[in-house]
């Protein structure tokens, strides 16, 4: 079958090789599941995976299949699995355990291991490929109403993941009825956070660079949300309109931004952190200002990473009610289609030259 790869360091290592098809008897125990893949979306991961910066190879291999952002259809299942059928459409976790006790309890996504285990991104292929095989623990079924948009849901479990860990800190309150969100970003990450956080009901503020109107401000209005250019106002002028924001998620990929982000947080807030940010910038920061905000405001400040299978399932809920409530708004985000794998030359250049997509994916069948 065909598959993209990378050289993994390599540069522009990017090509389509031909690799043996997988099949459902290399899982023991019967388990296996054979997906035949769809669609698999592309984010700042992949770019840096492509780029060379960031990944691994299997042990073994010399290339590494990309693409961890899967949605596909069931085609074989091994003799001992029940949880899914023939034609079910699925989404694949991405994250393998390790062996820290999270791990071990399903939590992988809070491994305190050195080195993790992703598809498509560390030491395990991806799923850039015609077909993979994983076991059911690992993959996810998605309801037949959201296949349009199904390859959304990896995107979708990591900022459900983040709000979830959000509001469980904020259990320390007793009650906390958050008001007012900052999301920064209106990438992928960005948009979905704001509609996540505005189907829970509050007042959100997107705050992203380009000024409106655009794609990006026309998708934060349709869903009741408010769009700031960063060139037209800042987060504390923004926070100083609108009141102090209780909850702020961070999207942007730009690290600097945290330390504002810091000083805005209302009291008792709490700053979700969610960009992973490869490089080597240093900032000066008004130290003692920032800490004083946070000691005196009892705020809260958390990392987030990854997706555990739950998250993915509460993704499920999230985009089925936002297709309910938004009819259409979710695929909205699918601006930039590639046909088939042979084209995986238009990855790069629409990665890094489209300026205006938010999601771009590829049509694998
Ligand atoms: C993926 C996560 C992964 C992270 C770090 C993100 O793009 O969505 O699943 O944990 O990259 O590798
Ligand atoms: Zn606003």
């Amino acid at each position: 079958m065909k598959a993209v790869a990378i050289y993994p360091g390599v540069p522009d290592s990017l090509h389509l090789r031909e690799v043996a098809k997988p099949t459902v008897d290399t899982v023991a125990n019967g388990r296996g599941v054979l997906v035949k893949v769809l669609k698999v979306g592309l984010d700042g991961t992949d770019k840096e995976v492509i780029a060379g910066l960031y990944g691994k190879a299997p042990p073994g291999d010399d290339y590494l299949i990309i693409g961890h952002e899967s949605f596909g259809v069931v085609e074989e299942i091994g003799p001992n699995v029940t949880e899914l059928k023939v034609g079910d459409f699925v989404v694949a976790t991405v994250r393998r355990p390790g062996q820290s006790i999270y791990d071990l309890i399903g939590m992988y996504d809070m491994s305190t291991d050195e080195e993790y285990h992703e598809r498509g991104i560390n030491l395990l292929h991806g799923f850039m490929a015609e077909y993979y095989v994983d076991e059911p623990e690992y993959i996810v079924r998605v309801p037949p109403g959201l296949k349009e948009v199904g390859v959304l849901l990896e995107p979708a479990s990591v900022i459900e993941k983040g709000i979830t860990q959000a509001y469980e800190i904020q259990r320390r309150m007793r009650v906390w009825r958050p008001r007012r969100a900052a999301v920064l970003g209106a990438g992928t990450i960005g948009l979905l956070a704001t509609m996540s956080l505005r189907m829970r009901g509050l007042e959100v503020c997107t705050f992203a660079r380009s000024k409106p109107p655009n794609r990006k401000s026309d998708l934060v209005d349709a869903i009741g949300g408010c769009y700031h250019s960063t060139q037209d106002i800042t987060l504390a002028e923004a926070s100083e309109d609108h009141g102090n924001f209780d909850l702020i998620f961070e999207a942007t990929g730009y690290a600097p931004i945290v330390f504002e982000a810091m000083n805005v947080l209302a009291k008792d807030g709490v700053l979700v952190l969610s960009s992973v940010t490869g490089g080597g910038r240093t900032i000066e920061v008004p130290a003692d200002s920032i800490n004083l905000g946070f000691v005196l405001g009892n705020k809260v400040v958390v990392g987030t990473v990854n997706a555990n299978r739950e998250y993915f399932e509460t993704g499920i809920k999230d985009m089925a009610q936002c297709e309910f409530q938004w009819s259409g708004w979710l695929s909205r985000l699918l601006t930039h289609g590639i046909d088939g794998l042979e084209s995986y030359g238009e990855i790069v250049r629409l990665l890094t030259e489209a300026r205006d997509a938010i999601k771009v994916f590829v049509k694998v069948a």
